[in-house]
């Protein structure tokens, strides 16, 4: 079972804190027997404790008229509040077995360098309480320099590169912190509305250590003059939350000669979580 909980205190967490009042905190004491996830538990009294909600402000809604496409794609009932049980508070957790050498390296995947404005992407991923979150699997996508996905759906009128497929995974180590080396991708053109354009963007998927703390978002960049003008990123409605996705330049970061260097430092859940944004 150890690496299955890994990073999860023996103090498991079991909750019903998904309540209105958003961050309040439900700790319960109970007795977990019968060894059931590979451990002899029997009898054991461990303290349970689950995940505070995200601010309301904080989250984008599931209908945003402005992102176009929420409206056909958002619950058009009210959610069902599912109460946090030792199945959504631990797992799934990732080996580094299926973790390749220059998955972490999107300059290295091919016989050539991608063309473009080599970077550096690097962080730390810390729970609700600045934790580190150690052994996670972080993932990130994106278009190349030019603004061109190597997706078959990707139909922008803008140049492939054969040296960049724009995927890349990595574990975070033992202090949450992850690093990748990428290019710096190009804004794009949507259909949204009129004459729209996507601010330049990584995609970042981060797991956690539960079901419930994986995070799908976008990482963007600082002074990005499409920022205000773009609908996904503003549908976030804190501007405190929106300034969460946009990554900090960082001269500590940068190779020499080489590649600059962005922070992006991720918080799963709780008060200052980083925002979902799809
Ligand atoms: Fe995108």
């Amino acid at each position: 079972m150890g690496s299955f909980l890994r990073g999860v205190d023996f103090t498991y967490a079991l909750s019903r804190a998904l309540d209105a009042v958003g961050d309040a905190r439900y700790d319960q004491r109970s007795r977990i027997g019968g060894g059931g996830l590979g451990r002899p538990m029997d009898n054991a009294e461990v303290q349970l404790r689950g995940y505070r909600r995200l601010r309301t402000d904080d989250v984008p809604p599931n209908d945003t008229p402005s992102y176009r496409s929420t409206a056909l794609r958002h619950p058009t009932q009210p959610l069902v509040i599912v109460p946090q049980t030792l199945s959504e508070i631990t797992g799934p957790a990732h080996g580094d077995a299926s973790i390749g050498l220059l998955d972490h390296d999107l300059t290295r995947q091919h016989a050539g360098e991608p063309i473009g404005e080599r970077i550096v992407i690097a962080g730390r991923g810390v729970d609700e309480d600045d934790r580190p979150v150690p052994d996670t699997l972080v993932e990130i996508w994106q278009a190349n320099a030019a603004g061109r996905y190597a997706h078959a759906s990707d139909t922008h009128d803008a140049s492939l590169d054969a040296n960049f497929t724009g995927a890349g995974r990595v574990l975070t180590d033992s202090d949450g912190r992850y690093r990748f080396v990428t290019v710096k991708p190009g804004a794009y053109p949507w259909n949204n509305h009129d004459n729209a354009w996507r601010p330049a963007h990584v995609h970042v998927s981060v797991f956690g250590q539960s079901f419930l703390t994986r995070l799908v978002t976008q990482m963007y960049f600082p002074g990005d003059p499409l920022l205000p003008l773009d609908p996904i990123f503003n549908s976030i409605p804190s501007e405190r939350a929106r300034r969460r996705l946009v990554s900090a330049f960082d001269l500590g970061l940068t190779e020499p000669l080489t590649a600059l260097g962005y922070r992006f430092d991720i918080v799963l859940r709780g008060r200052d979580a980083t925002p979902t944004g799809f």
